[in-house]
């Protein structure tokens, strides 16, 4: 038996991704897709993003951003099956069979929703309110994204936990139901470490909060956004303590152990603010200014993301299309 797994996780297209996503998803993501014993299947999840979309257009500029942004970080479209999910027709008919044995319990106590109506509730809204049948049965879509593939590892941030083990349930009651091996169970493989990198005002980054540093923002830019990072009156040359700093702790995660230990004796020893806004301007301009340079030369580029993208799609396909097979075999469809 090989010991190859496969690894599947969507990337919901949210426009130009931040450094939270950077350091929470995407380095992450590229890491584990690196590994030899790992089959990647990564692919921007269009149709979820529906369940919200604004405009066509920006839904086509969102999803050319992140495509690119997974690219620029360097992911190798040759390893990573790399797609759209709105190119794979396989998972719609996977959602539908799913959809059939999903208890409608399940999906009022998922979180998509559910923090949906609680928020409508604390208002005073009906609980309905604003909610779309798309994002009631988010966790089934996202079940066929992932069963499609016959996926065990889903790696994901801890807010999408729930999901997959809708996903994993809802695979076993189709076998349960179909008799076994129609489905692979999947597990998820949460991203540690996820969701530690503050904005610039210490609450979570986010693009909703406007604390963000985006990823890809010119070089003067992206300095002149790190020097609006919340700090405190220490005078310059006090010592500064680099825990409760937001500037050291947004630093910490892009570096190494042991650099961020130096530069924890850095602070000890009394920098200044300003000076240390410009070591972690620094540090991100070394890491960011290739991808940078990529992730534009793509973005005057779009037919050629595209075309990477049809080419994972088919890829996808190849794969999708006998696991459909089986699964309409084992539920008596043809
Ligand atoms: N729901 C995920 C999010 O909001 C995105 C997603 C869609 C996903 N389908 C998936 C993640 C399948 C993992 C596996 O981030």
């Amino acid at each position: 038996m090989s010991t190859l797994k496969t690894a599947l996780t969507g990337i919901k297209p949210t426009g130009a991704p931040h450094i939270g996503n950077y350091l929470g998803a995407i380095r992450p993501g590229l890491a584990l897709a690196a590994d030899p014993a790992v089959r990647a299947f990564y692919f921007i999840a269009d149709h979820h993003a529906l369940t919200s979309v604004g405009s066509a257009a920006e839904l086509r500029r969102d999803t050319l951003e992140v495509a690119a942004t997974w690219l620029a970080f360097g992911l190798d479209p040759a390893r990573v099956t790399f797609y759209r999910q709105s190119d794979v027709p396989e998972i719609f008919e996977l959602s539908w069979i799913l959809a059939c044995q999903t208890p409608k319990g399940f999906m009022n106590k998922a979180h998509a929703y559910k923090a949906v109506a609680d928020r409508n509730l604390e208002a005073g809204e009906p609980e309905d309110a604003g909610v779309n049948i798309g994002l009631y049965t988010y966790p089934v879509l996202m079940a066929a994204d992932i069963l499609i593939v016959d996926a065990d590892l889903v790696p994901v941030g801890k807010d999408q936990v729930q999901h997959v083990e809708i996903a994993r349930d809802l695979a076993a009651r189709v076998n349960h139901h179909f008799g076994d091996g129609a489905l692979r169970l999947p597990k998820a493989a949460v991203v540690e470490h996820s969701a530690v990198v503050p904005g610039l005002d210490g609450r979570k980054m986010s693009k909703s909060y406007g604390n963000s540093l985006p990823c890809f923002l010119p070089a003067k830019k992206l300095r002149k956004e790190v020097m609006r990072i919340t700090t405190d009156t220490t005078p310059p040359e006090a010592p500064k303590d680099p825990d409760s700093s937001l500037v050291y702790q947004i630093h910490r995660a892009l570096i190494e152990p042991a650099a961020a230990a130096a530069l924890a004796d850095v602070y000890r020893a009394g920098v200044s603010w300003g000076e240390a806004k410009q070591l972690l301007a620094d540090e991100l301009e070394r890491q960011l200014a290739d991808p940078r340079a990529r992730y534009d030369d793509l973005m005057a580029h779009p037919a050629q993301i595209d075309a990477l993208l049809a080419d994972g799609a088919a890829r996808a396909r190849a794969v999708a299309g006998p696991v459909l097979a089986r699964v309409k075999a084992a539920v008596g469809l043809r």
